[in-house]
């Protein structure tokens, strides 16, 4: 998979358990997904369609790092599907763990809004 960004958890970011909110996580995917959709096909003009199962497999607290991942499943006529991963990183052990992952699909539209052609550069 390839590193798309990284992000460290703010106080902000905190939900009502002391760990990262959910909403915040799914924002991030979604950013990063639609950075990777969009540089993969050569263009911003790429919307999210959806977003399938997303797994929160570990809580993640304040300080910690998150690097979120993706690797492209298929690109079909006008939409591409990724599959996204957060891991969370450990700095001092140099390791990382898998926190949540889905997989998305993200269509290329043009000014009106509507599906047209993907072209990979
Ligand atoms: C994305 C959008 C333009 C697609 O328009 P549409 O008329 O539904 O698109 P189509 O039915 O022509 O399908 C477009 C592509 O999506 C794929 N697709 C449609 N429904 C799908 C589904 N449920 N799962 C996976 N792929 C799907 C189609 O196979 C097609 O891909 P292909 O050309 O590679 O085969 C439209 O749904 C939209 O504007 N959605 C809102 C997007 C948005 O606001 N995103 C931000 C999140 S709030």
């Amino acid at each position: 998979m390839k590193l798309i960004s990284t992000k460290i958890c703010k106080t902000s970011d905190i939900g009502v358990n002391d760990i990262l909110f959910g909403g915040s996580m799914l924002a991030w995917i979604d950013e990063a997904g639609g950075i990777m959709a969009s540089s993969v096909c050569c263009t911003s003009n790429m919307v999210t369609l959806k977003i399938e199962e997303v797994l929160f497999k570990e809580p993640v607290k304040v300080k910690q790092q998150i690097r979120i991942y993706g690797k492209v499943d298929r690109i079909g006529k006008t939409s591409i599907s990724l599959w996204v991963e957060a891991r969370r990183a450990d700095l001092k052990k140099q390791t990382e763990v898998v926190v949540c992952s889905t997989k998305m699909v993200f269509v290329h539209i043009d000014e009106q809004g509507k599906p047209i052609p993907i072209q990979t550069c």
